[in-house]
């Protein structure tokens, strides 16, 4: 499989034989660096790394499979750098272009990324926008194969919550290019746009997989191997939303009650993180005190710590994903 050179700016930048073959490609590495026996692919490549919106795990792990690689990143943000505020994406894009093998974008919008795409002419992986976030599709599809056993298209799962952001768009996205059984259960004001439902649904003919939207959770769960779900307010949204998020959405927490009514036993929680489960948080506890929801918000806090929680698998699994990307893209 020969994805040189390519960008991943969308789920669907790659067909479901060459997204599996990424997955596949980071069970590899994985078990390579747990045995200790890694080959490295990107000896002297360097990786520019723009955050315009914070990160703990994309950074850390693009960071970390880089070096693992052989090769060196740089990290630019906002405040830092000029990018943004005092140089243009498509004037940033040609001069990292001179300097780099490939360029990591977390931002707003999907259209600052295809131009930097656009006018870079290196590799762009999207690291978080707005509308989109595929590397975390790697790792989560990636979890769901090692703790189903099975392979995408015979998975069944539901994600819970606020469906119209990056998370509950990628989410839909990817299991109908995949072959999965996604439902989602969300107040309808909260789902993916008509355009983002029309794709999905466009994909479904090939992959075989099924799509179901509900406002009921009681429709949604039965059968599910996997409960999903994300925060309640993304980054880039405003402080005031958590109240009216909070009333649309209070009554789709992930908690013990809804993972018995998966009736799956071995079903199993995930979520990107980071998530507001306690009140160990600057905003967990403002949001808390605010809203009355001290059982955590999203999720609660024995869901979170129970052993039906695979989140941190699925964060380490970023690592293994992103470090698959890279070498299949700008690796030897
Ligand atoms: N899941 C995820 O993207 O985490 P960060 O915001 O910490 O990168
Ligand atoms: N929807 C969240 C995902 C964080 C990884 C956000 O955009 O803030």
């Amino acid at each position: 499989m020969d994805l040189k050179n390519r960008d991943f700016l969308k789920e669907i930048d790659f067909t479901s034989e060459e997204f599996l073959y990424l997955i596949d490609l980071a069970i590899d590495l994985k078990a390579q660096k747990n045995q200790r026996r890694e080959i490295q692919h990107m000896v002297g490549r360097n990786i520019a790394l723009i955050f315009e919106k914070t990160s703990t795990r994309t950074r850390c792990a693009f960071e970390v499979a880089a070096f693992d690689q052989g090769a060196h990143t740089t990290y630019l943000d906002g405040l830092s750098s000029q990018v943004g505020h005092k140089e243009s994406i498509a004037d940033t894009a040609r001069v990292l272009a001179r300097y780099y093998d490939a360029i990591q974008y977390r931002g707003k919008t999907q259209a600052q990324i295809e131009e930097l795409a656009e006018y870079s002419g290196v590799p762009v992986y999207n690291g978080l926008t707005d509308e989109w976030h595929p590397t975390q599709m790697l790792a989560d599809f990636m979890t769901m194969v090692e703790h189903s056993g099975k392979r995408p298209n015979d998975i069944s799962f539901t994600y819970v919550g606020d469906a119209r952001s990056n998370m509950g768009n990628s989410l839909l996205v990817t299991s109908a290019l995949l072959g999965s059984d996604i439902r989602i259960a969300s107040p309808k004001a909260l789902w993916p746009a008509a355009e983002v439902q029309e794709l999905a649904q466009s994909l479904l003919a090939k992959s075989g997989g099924s799509i179901l939207l509900t406002e009921d959770m009681d429709e949604a769960l039965p059968g599910s191997d996997f409960i999903h779900t994300d925060v309640w307010v993304s980054m880039g949204e405003s402080e005031e939303v958590w109240k009216e998020r909070v009333e649309l959405l209070g009554s789709y927490q992930v908690n013990d009650v809804a993972l018995a009514k998966t009736g799956n036993p071995n079903s199993k929680f995930m979520h990107c993180l980071p998530g507001f489960h306690n009140e160990q948080t600057t905003v967990g506890r403002a949001i808390a005190n605010k809203t009355g929801m001290h059982d955590g918000l999203e999720v609660t806090h024995d869901v979170f710590e129970s052993e039906a929680s695979v989140v941190f698998d699925q964060a380490e699994n970023r690592l293994h994903t992103i470090k698959a990307i890279m070498v299949a893209t700008i690796g030897d």
